[in-house]
């Protein structure tokens, strides 16, 4: 479980988080909504530790990661994994060596297990057919086709897929997923959308999703947020959303359901 409390971020005169109180419960979606610039990133990249909080508390089961010790801290990042803002793979590398990027950077340098575990997060993300055909002349050609390939190579929802295999490196307890649908086509959004709910259901992990695509809240969210000027407006299921009588929120889905279903 993720609990923020009065968490605070400037960037010189711009004031962009003003005390953040925020619960994440264990298991399950939560998507984080709020208008563009509203500081959706900042926060992600604070609960991950990319960035640190002007003041406030980020706990992350039980431990403040501001108060633990920095390999403590490193222990705890390995259970996270995250999917940048449009994939952000490293265009010169190969698929298979954006997957396993962070392994090796640990210092991992046995080929046998990061060709396992690049099979294992590269059929997770229905990239490559289940692992059960693991051996099949078929599924060798399509992992060895594929590894080799460079982000280049790829459409826009495979780019996403990759990001996402490259975060379930390590099998995290929690994956965070920065707009991953953004610049996708809707049918493409909503199998980016399927795969993270099915991931979250059949990983147990908890998932966070930033997101401005209301369908995806709606395919995805067991919880809510919204951020309106640095403060969480509003935090709850989706019926609760629904249900909300606030002005801000009220408006904001009116104005993104009515665009959504156009
Ligand atoms: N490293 C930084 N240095 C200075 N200002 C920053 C930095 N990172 C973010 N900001 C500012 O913080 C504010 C919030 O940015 P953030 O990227 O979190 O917005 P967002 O809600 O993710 O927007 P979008 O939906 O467009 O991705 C913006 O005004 C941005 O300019
Ligand atoms: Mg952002």
């Amino acid at each position: 479980m993720i609990q923020l409390r009065g968490v605070k971020k400037s960037f010189g005169q711009n004031e962009v988080l003003k005390g953040i109180d925020l619960d994440v419960p264990s298991g399950g979606t939560m998507c984080i909504i709020g208008k563009s610039g509203c500081g959706k990133s900042v926060l992600l990249k604070q609960i991950v530790g990319l960035l640190d909080a002007d003041s406030g508390t980020i706990i992350i089961d039980g431990n403040d990661i501001q108060h633990i010790s920095s390999s403590k801290l490193f222990d705890l990042r390995r259970r996270i994994g995250f999917v940048f803002q449009g994939a952000a793979l490293f265009d010169s590398l190969t698929v298979f060596e954006n997957v396993v990027i962070s392994l090796v950077e640990h210092g991992e340098q046995n080929t046998g297990l990061l060709e396992s575990e690049a099979r294992r997060v590269l059929s997770a993300v229905g990239l490559l057919p289940e692992l059960d055909h693991d051996g099949s002349a078929m599924y060798e050609r399509a992992f060895q086709l594929l590894r080799n390939k460079k982000p280049g190579d790829l459409s826009g929802g495979m780019r996403k897929r990759v990001g996402v295999a490259r975060a379930l490196v390590g099998e995290p307890d929690y994956i965070f997923y920065d707009e991953p649908t953004t610049g996708l086509d809707p049918i493409t959004s909503q199998q980016i959308d399927d795969l993270v709910g099915d991931l979250a259901r059949k990983l147990s992990v908890t998932s966070v999703v930033i997101t401005h695509d209301m369908f995806s809240v709606f395919n995805v969210a067991d919880h809510v947020a919204m951020i309106n000027d640095g403060i969480i407006q509003f935090q709850g299921t989706v019926p609760e959303m629904r249900a909300c009588q606030d002005e801000v929120v009220v408006d904001f889905l009116s104005r993104y359901v009515a665009e959504g279903f156009r």
